[in-house]
């Protein structure tokens, strides 16, 4: 199968075990966990990453709450995906998923939805490592091992020597197919990709995996993940405030809020001299403590200078994202004589909230009674205030 432009990476995502050690009567990726499902929360990780082609592997007889569950997960990546029906064991199913590959894929990840709350980050991380080697995100195993027979403990075990691995992992297409081909051969049932990997010859190197990428495998495990979502939904949103002041001065047309504002003075400044924007930006990125616009954005980088308030506030936005956060709003308000405001401040409001990727802007304007160089017509000053939140 070949689509135009289609990713070269693939995830294929194994959700057609029976969850026989969960035991809650509907395969483990239906399973509801605080509204939504196993599945659900890992997909919305997968279409959190990088965008990849997708593969959903479901039980037998369960193919269409599968399909439904993508679609409320995927956005506009939905072409990017597709159901194909599981195998008796995880090898199988994992080879169910490759047989759907684009021939333009190159890099394949193969990720449990069981991980269901893996961060979306884990996924790039992985896919950005694989060379022609595998690679898998692994954790140190933290607990004293013991070997043992029966009840009897017979030695210690060497947890230096170990890691407990997770998923994703990531592999070359072409020598994971050729890997699973020998194994169907050989008639190997391997637990993960790794071991399959390497039992073809391949070599796999680890990378640092994540607390919450933990399989939900028992009741307990599904408790954690409930557990870990509410104490998320439950934690305090976080405001950050931000400044800003322009002189009026050279030449061309005033851009304010992102809007061109034309016969209108300019604001003198690096880039556009934008205040509202700048102002914004420096409330976004205190909120989420990642630094000030001067340290992302100032004289150091050349490629903003003269770059409108979309683009400051877009990377902006990927930032925080980046980092984890969401934007709940931004209210700002500029100080001025000019421009008169109220009568864009709907174009205004729009322009920066779509900049934002949707969040709520809202502006606002005044005067200072002609105190202060506000005051004077001598620049603007703008203050805005910033909520964001977890993800
Ligand atoms: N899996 C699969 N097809 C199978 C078996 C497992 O796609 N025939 C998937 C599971 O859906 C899960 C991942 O492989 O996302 C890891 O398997 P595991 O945690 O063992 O899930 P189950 O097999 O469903 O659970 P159990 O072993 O308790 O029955
Ligand atoms: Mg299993």
């Amino acid at each position: 199968m070949t689509a135009p432009s289609t990713p070269t990476t693939a995830i294929i995502v194994v959700a057609a075990g029976s969850g026989t050690r969960l035991g809650a009567g509907v395969p483990k990726a239906l399973v509801d966990v605080d509204g939504r499902t196993v599945l659900r929360h890992a997909l919305d990780g997968v279409f959190a990453a990088a965008p990849m082609q997708v593969v959903v592997v479901a039980p037998a007889g369960w193919e269409t709450q599968v399909d439904a569950e993508i679609a409320a997960s995927a956005g506009e990546r939905r072409h990017l995906a597709t159901v194909v029906t599981g195998g008796a064991t995880r090898q199988g199913s994992v080879s169910a998923g490759l047989d759907a590959l684009h021939d333009d894929v190159r890099v394949v990840l193969v990720h449990d939805a069981a991980r269901a709350l893996t961060p979306a980050s884990q996924l790039d991380a992985v896919a950005a490592a694989v060379t022609e080697t595998g690679v898998i995100p692994a954790l140190a195993v933290v607990d004293t091992l013991k070997r043992v027979d029966g009840d009897e403990v017979t030695g210690p075990v060497d947890r230096s020597a170990l890691a407990a691995a997770q998923t994703p992992q990531g592999f070359p297409r072409a020598a994971l197919q050729d890997a699973y081909a020998t194994a169907l051969a050989a008639g190997q049932d391997h637990t993960d990709d790794a071991a399959l990997f390497a039992a073809a010859g391949g070599a796999v190197r680890r990378i640092t995996g994540s607390e919450r990428a933990f399989k939900i495998t028992t009741p307990g495990d599904l408790e954690r993940a409930r557990l870990l979502l509410a104490a998320g939904a439950l934690a305090l949103p976080r405001i950050g405030v931000g400044t800003d002041v322009h002189a009026f001065g050279g030449e061309g047309n005033l851009w304010l809020a992102g809007l061109e504002w034309p016969g209108e003075q300019p604001l003198s400044g690096h880039s556009d001299g934008d205040a509202v924007a700048h102002a914004m930006v420096d409330a976004l990125l205190g909120a989420a403590g990642l630094g000030d616009i001067g340290q992302h954005f100032g004289t150091a980088h050349p490629e903003y200078a003269g770059a409108h308030a979309d683009v400051f506030l877009a990377r902006t936005a990927t930032m925080l994202a980046e980092a984890g956060f969401a934007i709940g709003n931004v209210s700002v308000q500029f100080q001025g004589n000019r421009p008169r405001f109220s009568a864009r401040r709907g174009e205004a409001e729009q322009v920066l909230s779509a900049a934002l990727g949707g969040a709520v802007v809202t502006v606002s304007a005044t005067t200072t009674d002609g105190l202060g160089f506000t005051g004077r017509g001598e620049g603007v000053a703008v203050t805005a205030v910033a909520l964001i939140h977890r993800i």
